[in-house]
């Protein structure tokens, strides 16, 4: 059974743990003041070592991102802070800026020195007011303190100013370039990629994007060092390294947010969690977040190929397999955020894809006509069916309109729309048969 350890969370659960005297009990800003004694480079290459694969969803490596950013002769660089967390089932974000906002802070000042930039931006959703909060207080502090400052530490020459801003609340803003439109007083719609933040990112300059808890790990990864961070990990031999935040949500006895060592398998976490509602069997689990194809307790792990170290864990359920970036790809879903939505036996899959191509159709920002007018096509056609009143030829339709949004948008936000609604007809396709027919086994239940 895989132990909760706390690292990331060692401040959670203390009286006050979101004030500076809280944090500096537990060597709070120590590393800060390390990194600023190291070349930007030596920062990097910790990074490297530490394995961090991007918290945000994409599971891109942090230490290579941060690679990316060369200075430029005119322009200054930012560093930008994705603090959106809109993905539905997804709540571990909010937990770091609510109960230990210095943590983020800190990582701001190892990022932004890293990849040579003087201001860091913390875009937070405007209805986490806590999270605003507490982080704008947290800044307040450390600016009293010095540590956002000229001459941080009295050793160094190198000052950084964060700033909190507020989003209005659209899913679309947490993609990065929506968000770096949104932050620039413009429409939250996403940029043609490339050229990639790194060479025109914020207000047209080098920039580097990067979720909460991502740079919240780089204060225990430089700390401890990139390597021995990077061994906390089940799965650090495949370059997932460290420790991370999984979250439990949906039909659980406790619904919860934890830190573990990167791998543990959906049955530890539903377990953790105090098992299904009610002594109920698990019917499916959505991974990380809405926009990762559902899995059902039967799913086998496949390989992609066996030359790949993941081939040790080929035919075995998926449940059973370590969570990881690469191991949920190799089973036809995404590890995304990390926080696992668990859908119990007598729940209507039908309702539930529809729910969720309702989320979508609405939260599509409409730049692109296969996004925009797909998503609302597969709504209406799993309305029709959720009503009784759908046709098999209907039905079949969706796979067609949603294979053609996958791959021809501008953003991710249309394969993430749009590969949940064939995972749903894939592994539950009987039961949209079932309501064509005009029945319905279950018990009502919806996410
Ligand atoms: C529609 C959509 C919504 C997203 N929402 C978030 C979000 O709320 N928070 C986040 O960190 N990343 C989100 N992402 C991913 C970001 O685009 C980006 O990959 C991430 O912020 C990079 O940080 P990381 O490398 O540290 O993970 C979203 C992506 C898409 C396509």
């Amino acid at each position: 059974m895989i132990e909760p350890v706390k690292i990331l969370t060692k401040n959670y659960g203390k009286a006050e743990s979101w004030t500076l005297a809280v944090y500096e009990q537990s060597g709070g800003y120590q590393t800060a003041k390390k990194a600023l004694g190291m070349t930007p480079a030596a920062i990097i290459d910790e990074m490297k070592a530490a394995n961090i694969r991007g918290r945000g969803g994409a599971g891109f490596p942090m230490g290579v991102k941060w690679s990316f950013m060369r200075p430029h002769p005119t322009k200054p660089a930012y560093l930008v802070i994705n603090a959106d967390e809109g993905e539905p089932g997804t709540h571990k974000d909010r937990t770091i800026m609510e109960l230990d906002p210095h943590s983020l802070v800190e990582g701001c000042m190892i990022g932004a020195y890293a990849i040579g930039a003087h201001v860091a931006y913390i875009y937070v959703r405007d209805e986490l007011h806590l999270s605003k909060k507490r982080l704008s207080d947290a800044i307040k502090e450390a600016r009293a303190k010095g540590y956002l400052s000229k001459r941080p530490f009295g050793t160094s020459d190198y000052a950084l100013e964060v700033h909190v801003h507020t989003g209005a609340g659209a899913y679309i803003c947490g993609e990065e370039t929506s968000l770096l439109n949104s932050l620039e007083g413009r429409r939250g719609e996403p940029r043609l990629k490339p050229p990639f933040p790194a060479q025109v990112g914020a207000f047209g300059c080098p920039s580097t994007v990067n979720n909460v808890e991502s740079i919240a790990a780089a204060v225990p990864a430089l700390s401890m060092g990139g390597a021995a961070f990077s061994a906390l990990s089940r799965l650090h031999k495949i370059n997932d390294g460290g420790v991370r935040l999984y979250g439990v949500n949906g039909h659980v006895e406790k619904p919860l947010v934890v830190e573990l060592p990167c791998g543990p398998t959906i049955n530890e976490l539903i377990e953790m969690a105090g098992g299904v509602t009610k002594g109920r069997k698990v019917k499916a689990v959505i991974p990380g977040g809405s926009s990762c194809p559902v899995l059902r307790p039967d799913d086998v792990f496949h390989a992609p190929d066996e030359k790949s170290p993941l081939h040790e864990w080929n035919g075995m359920s998926v449940f059973d397999v370590p969570m990881g970036v690469d191991t949920m790809r190799s089973a036809g879903t995404m590890l995304g955020t990390c926080c696992l939505t668990v859908i119990a036996e007598g729940t209507c899959m039908v309702r539930a894809a529809s729910n969720l191509a309702r989320f979508y159709r609405h939260e599509s920002c409409g730049q692109c006509t296969p996004c925009r007018e797909g998503m609302g096509w597969i709504d209406s056609i799993f309305q029709k069916i959720v009503d009784g009143k759908g046709s098999i030829e209907e039905l079949d339709s969706v796979s067609d309109i949603a294979s053609s949004i996958i791959g021809n948008t501008i953003c991710a936000f249309g394969d993430g729309a749009a590969m949940p609604m064939l995972g749903f007809l894939r592994k539950f396709r009987h039961e949209f048969v079932e309501h064509i027919q005009g029945k319905c086994s279950h018990d009502g239940n919806i996410l």
